[in-house]
């Protein structure tokens, strides 16, 4: 195969060709459990890190393995041409904690049930990487006269805490003209989308002492503050539990609202309440209107409670006040707002009117605003309806991916998406399966994707300066 004859039905055979290469090394992905959230899983990063690296030279290329402070990264390498563009395709290795009710299999098992692939990481984010990984062999077989580059990170599911500091270190060998990232999903399958932005997270704990241990409601019960009941009062002061909106003064303020171009392309988006309702066993919703809820998963903040830690938990009911409690929240910002500034505002509210409660800073990370115009924006839709027959349209994610602003920051390239993920693939949930149709469809992405790459050339100018430590 050569560039001139990466047709749509020459690739379609490169990937039937290599679907059981590809279904072997996702099996051994997949079969090592890397957790980043879990302290056990230590010697599983880096043996996942190490075959990982090791696949790049079996397949003739080269790969090494960054240190970090933290967890590995793998960084393997498709040719090192100076005078070539080079394209840096990120997704990550780790994955969540798979303990949930309903697993019907062994999550750290691969089966493969006819076209579906399942366990913990097929979808979120190894599927994606492998299938990346092949379209990338697909393209170097054509002789495309491009650099490709693997970043392959292993904290992203826990935040992300050592990336940054990773990039600034290695920022030389790391030199990109532009990052795709393949770890975002479409709205329904048939119905290709690339996000133009992606929602920030900002976590933080509300915590109140106000005695020693647990006492008897009936003997201090009416004098004794209840930490559990104060801050029930503080949540409900922060925010309106049944519309979500938040209280906080100024909270909404740095909002950068869609632009109607923008609402035009959600609109065509195949977004679909009910499915969206089915897909993620939603039994009711704070809204039925369609661009109401894509408004609101999408381009609005957003502040949950996800924990509350004190008190009695057991069967029955034990009538003790308890000492202590606990409230692990979080807010989804949106492109324009701040971490930093919107922890302040929460800070300074609680201290104000309630002073004995603190507040406690997690991880956060920045939301992002995506390219949706000029060439490689182009090439990423010409690419998707190249390989799945079907227009792709700019929605944008909910969700977050702490490496995205850092390597746009760091590296001084502009990120684009290649996600390949589908809502019913089960992202963080029981049975999370990824597909042939993606996968086999990817591949012809990536490599449509590298032909336009290679086309356009070196970008003329970094979308902004590399920062300089
Ligand atoms: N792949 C997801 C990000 C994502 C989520 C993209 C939803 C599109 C839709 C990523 O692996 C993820 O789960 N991110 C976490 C980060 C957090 C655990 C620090 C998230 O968004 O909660
Ligand atoms: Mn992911
Ligand atoms: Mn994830």
């Amino acid at each position: 195969m050569d560039a001139e004859t990466m047709t749509r039905e020459s690739l379609q055979a490169f990937a039937d060709r290599r679907r059981e290469g590809f279904e072997w090394e996702l099996r051994n992905l997949v079969e090592i459990p890397t957790i980043s959230a879990d302290p056990g899983c230590r010697d599983h990063m880096w043996r996942c890190a190490e075959y990982a690296r090791d696949m790049f030279f079996r397949y003739g290329y080269e790969g090494e393995i960054l240190e970090t402070g933290g967890q590995p990264i793998v960084y393997g390498t498709m040719g090192r041409d100076p005078h070539l563009p080079t394209v840096t395709i990120y997704n990550h290795l780790d994955v969540q904690p798979a303990n949930e009710p309903g697993w019907l299999t062994d999550p750290f098992r691969m089966t493969i049930d006819g076209d579906v692939f399942r366990g913990r990481g097929t979808t979120d984010d190894k599927g994606p990487a492998i299938t990346a990984f092949y379209g990338a062999i697909a393209a170097k077989e054509a002789n495309l006269p491009v650099n490709l580059r693997f970043l392959w990170e292993m904290e992203e599911e826990v935040g992300s805490p050592s990336f940054r500091n990773a990039m600034e270190r290695h920022r030389g060998k790391l030199a990109t003209d532009l990052v795709v990232v393949s770890d975002t999903i479409w709205v329904t399958r048939g119905k290709p989308s690339t996000p133009a932005g992606l929602r920030g997270l900002m976590t933080f704990v509300l915590t109140l002492e106000t005695a020693e241990h647990d006492m008897h409601s009936g003997l201090v019960g009416g004098a004794a503050r209840n930490p559990l009941s104060e801050l029930m009062t503080v949540v409900a002061a922060m925010m309106d539990g049944e519309s979500g909106k938040v209280k906080i003064p100024g909270f909404y303020d740095d909002v950068e609202k869609p632009g109607d171009e923008e609402l035009e392309h959600w609109l065509r988006s195949g977004f679909d309440v009910d499915v969206f309702k089915r897909d993620h066993g939603i039994k009711s919703l704070r809204t039925e209107d369609p661009l109401k809820l894509m408004k609101r998963i999408w381009g609005r903040p957003t502040m949950d409670v996800h924990g509350v830690v004190g008190g009695y938990s057991g069967p029955g009911i034990k009538t003790a006040v308890p000492p202590r409690a606990e409230v692990k929240m979080s807010c989804r910002l949106v492109p324009g707002m701040d971490t930093r500034r919107t922890f302040e505002r929460i800070r300074a509210f609680v201290a104000k009117h309630f002073p004995d409660v603190v507040v406690r800073e997690d991880h956060s990370l920045a939301p992002f605003r995506g390219h949706v115009s000029g060439p490689h924006a182009e090439a990423v839709m010409d690419a998707y309806r190249f390989a799945f027959g079907a227009p792709c349209v700019f929605t944008r994610e909910g969700g977050s991916i702490g490496a995205v602003k850092t390597m746009e920051d760091v590296l001084g390239a502009p990120v684009y998406f290649l996600g390949l993920s589908l809502p019913s693939h089960g992202y963080h949930a029981p049975n999370e399966n990824y597909d042939w149709e993606q996968a086999g469809g990817g591949m012809a992405l990536f490599a449509r994707f590298f032909e336009h790459a290679a086309r356009i050339g070196r970008s003329p100018e970094p979308v902004s300066a590399p920062v300089t430590a």
